[in-house]
């Protein structure tokens, strides 16, 4: 496996043909020896299988089990944060240095298993293969990035201006002791990996509560922790969707870092805000991500941009975009281009090589995706998709087609709302600080994209675009594919608590406390 070829979400053009070669071998073993097993909670390096039972289910065959887990009761909860509690001297106090040195073994170790990582998410969340192993690939750059951001800081200490000859000032950064990480189904390895490897490298130690719909990868996550030397306590799982609440709740929880919507972000800010002293709240919050096509635009490259953007992992991206904002005299051309880009995209099985939109990640997704088809039916016109994919190939999982929608009214809820879900919806506007304009409005601000070939209109979006992460001509993503080192991850707005979720370099100090010690 060594000699496969790397995956980004940006080396599209990649000849990837040995490492489906090597999938269409190693998926049908890691189906069969993989799937259905039961795993633990982990406190303080104990395994502990009581408490309720579930099971994590196939999105594109609904009778697969991939994982049996437990639910975390209020008790085990406790018991996990006492262990971070526990381990939390030990793994400070060892130093920056020290533990650098061990989170590159730990990156190391989710590198030798990363193919095992992406071929769960490829089963408990639907991921294509692509974006699968891309994603375990970009756990392992976070948690390396973190390492080279310590290492740059020098462990963010500094000494001061002497107030006196015999008198010596330091100002330094501290962890701040254990952080509650609550990670979302989409990412389940690079962003539990984000605030993990962020949190830790601090010298926090953490309460890792994952989405309850991706179970095997945290598991195996766990095993990588465990491999690598990371001490007992340092992480601790828990599962199970009472879990979350319960940890927000818990006495000893020192911090929180969250990622998922904006709704259960903004609970916990408020939650947080609401006890004896305010703690660090560090939450990603999702998006509603516009991207702007102006007249000088080379649409070729827009499409191709839009429709990754838009449709790569089902539109279930936090970055996904959602809305396009087109001038009127590119729209029809536009929307042709889409349609035809749209109905040449294979949606189906992700065990599959050629594809490239899996199912959604369950039965309430698709749901939502019939609410949106039939309110665009109503106030605007689909162009292509809206329906779930019937007949015997999609029967057994939560398929449905590519949407794309024209002539909503800009303020329609599709045009607002995060759906997390794949549906393009293009708006037609008079120029482009029209289309800003209407983008800004909403509460989200995440990621924004344009395409324009004129250097006026990029300056004006680059200078006017509320959000956080800005890309001028993308083609292999309108809004998609931020990389650690490439890219920053700073939510505004709506999307983000104290510049959201990160791997940017200001992202360590928002896991740590400033101090200031003064020696005479
Ligand atoms: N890093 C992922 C993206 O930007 C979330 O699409």
């Amino acid at each position: 496996a060594k000699a496969l070829p790397r995956v980004t979400y940006s080396n599209i053009g990649a000849d990837f043909a040995p490492l489906h070669d090597w999938l269409d071998e190693a998926l049908p073993g890691f189906r069969k020896s993989m799937l259905g097993q039961a795993w633990p909670n982990v406190m303080a390096g104990r395994h502990d299988v009581s408490g309720r039972a579930y099971e994590v289910r196939c999105p594109f065959e609904r009778d697969l089990v991939v994982a049996r887990l437990v639910s975390a009761d209020r008790k085990a909860v406790a018991a996990a944060v006492r262990a971070g509690r526990d381990a939390f001297p030990v793994w400070s106090g060892m130093g920056w240095k020290t533990r650098v040195k061990i989170l590159r073994k730990w990156a190391k170790e989710i590198e030798r298993r990363k193919y095992e990582l992406g071929m769960a998410a490829l089963y408990e969340v639907g991921k294509s293969r692509l974006e699968a192993v891309g994603e375990a690939e970009e756990a392992i750059h976070l948690v390396n990035w973190y390492c080279d951001e310590m290492e740059r800081s020098k462990g963010f200490s500094q000494p001061m201006q002497r107030a006196h000859v015999d008198e010596e000032t330091t100002c330094l950064l501290k962890p701040v002791g254990v952080f509650a990480v609550i990670s979302p189904f989409n990412f389940p390895v690079a962003l539990a990996c984000n605030m993990l490897g962020a949190a830790l490298v601090a010298g926090n130690t953490a309460v890792f509560k994952p989405s309850p719909q991706s179970g095997l990868t945290s598991a195996l996550l766990m095993e990588t922790v465990e491999a690598a030397g990371i001490p007992s306590g340092v992480i601790n799982l828990i599962n199970g969707s009472e879990a979350g609440p319960l940890l927000v709740d818990a006495e000893g929880v020192d911090g929180v870092a969250f990622t998922g919507t904006h709704q259960t972000g903004m609970r916990i800010y408020r939650k947080l805000a609401s006890s004896a002293y305010a703690r660090p709240v560090i939450c990603e919050m999702g998006g509603k991500n516009p991207a702007y096509v102006t007249a000088t635009a080379d649409l070729d490259m827009a499409v191709e941009g839009l429709i990754r953007s838009a449709f790569g992992l089902q539109g279930e991206k936090c970055s996904s975009c959602s809305v396009v904002y087109v001038d009127e005299t590119v729209k029809e051309d536009l929307l042709g281009r889409l349609k035809a880009q749209a109905q040449a995209i294979i949606v189906g099985n992700p065990e599959d090589r050629r594809t490239f939109m899996g199912p959604l990640i369950d039965e309430a997704a698709v749901e939502r995706y019939q609410k949106v088809a039939k309110a665009a039916r109503l106030k605007g016109r689909i162009i292509h998709g809206g329906e779930r994919l019937p007949g015997p190939l999609f029967n057994k999982g939560h398929f449905v087609a590519p949407m794309v929608v024209a002539e909503l009214p800009p303020d329609h809820w599709i045009n607002k709302d995060e759906l997390i879900l794949p549906v393009l919806s293009v708006v037609a506007v008079g120029s482009l600080a029209e289309g800003v304009a209407l983008g800004n409005r909403n509460v989200y601000g995440l990621c924004a994209g344009l395409y324009s070939g004129s250097p006026k209109e990029i300056e004006t979006f680059l200078g006017l675009a509320e959000a956080g992460v800005l890309y001028v001509n993308r083609r292999t993503g309108a809004t998609t594919g931020a990389w650690p080192g490439e890219q920053t991850f700073c939510g505004w707005k709506g999307s983000g608590i104290d510049g959201k979720g990160g791997f940017g370099p200001f992202t360590i100090p928002r896991y740590m406390r400033e101090q200031s010690l003064t020696i005479m």
